[in-house]
């Protein structure tokens, strides 16, 4: 059986309307159960498997996703590559609401979440190398199909994961730009460590919902952002499809 490639939707990506879908499968793993059922489907001829990690109503905040659950589930169906699709304010000048921009660096401002798992039960300590936490493989497909398609895509930057729920304060913002940061999310992390510990191919799509906290005058509000996001979204899909049928399975 050809592994499917998975897509974790995030906000604006709750269903994924150009999945031809075939079946749902509610899974649950050692870690409890994943933000949603698993959706099996296809786009562009290729097996897919959606999870929205925010739930199928968008319910679990940031900081109460099971992301090892979410990991886990993923791996136990034998999947390899794995598409983060996550909303992100924009800090970088270039990072214009609508934009997309494939990240290759993070910094992991979250905590208290459980984000590893190689806690219990170890016969050694184990500590992944995660100095380049995507995987450059598919960054560089990502890159190549939104060039293809002309789309407004930033192809380096280094995303902030911050703890939410809460946007964060425009200082905060500044504090994040010192230390080199070009976009914020909530939801980076620990996600992207998880897929590595699982040596799964993860890469994310950040789409630029809006600009972050100081950088523009006025509060951001929700209606902005899901302006920017149903662009930004459009786009993802239009991306998606160009992307997942040059997605060869790989040796295991
Ligand atoms: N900050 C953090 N996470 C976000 C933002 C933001 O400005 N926009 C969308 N997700």
């Amino acid at each position: 059986m050809i592994p499917p490639i998975a897509i974790i939707g995030g906000t604006g990506l709750t269903t994924l309307d150009t999945l031809r879908m075939t079946r749902q499968e509610s899974v649950t793993t050692p870690y409890g159960e994943p933000s949603s059922p698993l959706t099996y489907g296809e786009i562009g001829g290729r097996p897919v498997v959606f999870l929205a990690r925010h739930g199928q109503q968008h319910t679990l905040p940031p900081h109460r996703v099971n992301y090892r659950a979410n990991l886990w589930a993923l791996r136990q169906i034998k999947v390899q590559w794995v598409i983060a699709v996550a909303a992100v304010g924009g800090i970088r000048d270039d990072m214009t609401p609508g934009a997309l921009a494939f990240p290759d660096q993070i910094i992991d401002y979250t905590w208290g979440r459980p984000s590893t798992f190689f806690e219990d039960n170890l016969t050694h300590v184990t500590h992944i190398d995660f100095s380049e936490p995507y995987s450059a493989e598919l960054r560089a497909r990502l890159i190549a199909s939104a060039q293809s398609l002309n789309l407004a895509a930033r192809e380096r930057c280094t995303y902030a994961a911050t703890q939410g729920p809460r946007l964060e304060t425009a200082a905060e913002i500044r504090r994040l730009e010192r230390d080199g940061c070009d976009i914020v999310g909530m939801t980076g992390m620990p996600e992207a460590a998880l897929a590595r510990e699982l040596g799964l191919h993860y890469a994310a799509c950040a789409v630029v919902a809006n600009w972050a906290a100081g950088k523009t005058a006025g509060e951001i509000t929700m209606a902005e952002i899901e302006r920017h996001l149903t662009v930004g979204m459009a786009q993802v899909k239009t991306l998606l499809a160009r992307l997942l049928p040059t997605l060869e399975p790989l040796q295991p």
